[in-house]
């Protein structure tokens, strides 16, 4: 599945292509992760586990042959009525041109994820520009943002953490994207 991506009015032109992770993509994944700068790396091995087991909810952009951008998300067992947002990153010199937003919007329409009412995901409460994401996100499918109580700085154990609160934002089907 692949669509060229667009850009909001202010930001310059971003030609990628989105798809569907495959194998091939799982390493790519995990560089991106590790030079991402905010995010935290898991395994190389769980970036494989999720282009493959998890493909039908994640997303990655592609520009000239290259990994720029991804989203990696699951349906919770326990709330199948969400699509969880694991981890979303965006290659530093693709940043602000909108495809944070557009991977969003692509990972709730994908067959997997096309039944989700709410999207759901945690956010560090220093990072602004994860939480402008989501925020943006849903200003533009007209729905609401709510947090509520995530993972806590004790639920890390001895990892010095911030607090995660959990962003829930839907319902999504109230309004379909054009
Ligand atoms: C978070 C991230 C994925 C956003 O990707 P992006 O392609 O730059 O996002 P977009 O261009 O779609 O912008 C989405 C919104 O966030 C805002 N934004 C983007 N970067 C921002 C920043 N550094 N500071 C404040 N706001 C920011 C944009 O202005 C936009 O707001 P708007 O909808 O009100 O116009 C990207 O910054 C990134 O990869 N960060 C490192 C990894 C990370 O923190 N991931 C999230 C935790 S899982």
């Amino acid at each position: 599945m692949t669509a060229t991506a667009q850009t909001s009015s202010s930001a310059p032109a971003l030609e990628v292509s989105l798809r569907q992770p495959t194998v091939a993509d799982g390493a790519a994944i995990w560089t991106l992760v590790r030079e991402s700068g905010a995010l935290e790396p898991n395994t190389c091995y769980a970036y494989l586990l999720l282009a493959t087991h998890f493909a039908g909810t994640c997303v990655v952009a592609e520009r000239d042959g290259e990994l720029v951008g991804f989203v990696l998300g699951y349906r919770p067992p326990t709330r199948p009525e969400a699509v969880f947002v694991w981890q979303i990153g965006v290659r530093a010199d693709a940043r602000g041109a909108g495809l944070g937003k557009r991977l969003l919007h692509r990972l709730i329409e994908l067959p997997d994820a096309a039944d989700a009412t709410f999207l759901e995901a945690t956010v560090g409460t220093s990072n602004q520009a994860s939480a402008r994401l989501f925020l943006g996100f849903a200003r533009e499918r007209g729905v609401a943002c709510e947090r509520a109580p995530g993972f806590e700085s004790a639920d890390f154990g001895p990892l010095e953490h911030e607090p995660e609160p959990l962003y829930r934002i839907g319902p999504l089907r109230k309004q379909e994207t054009t």
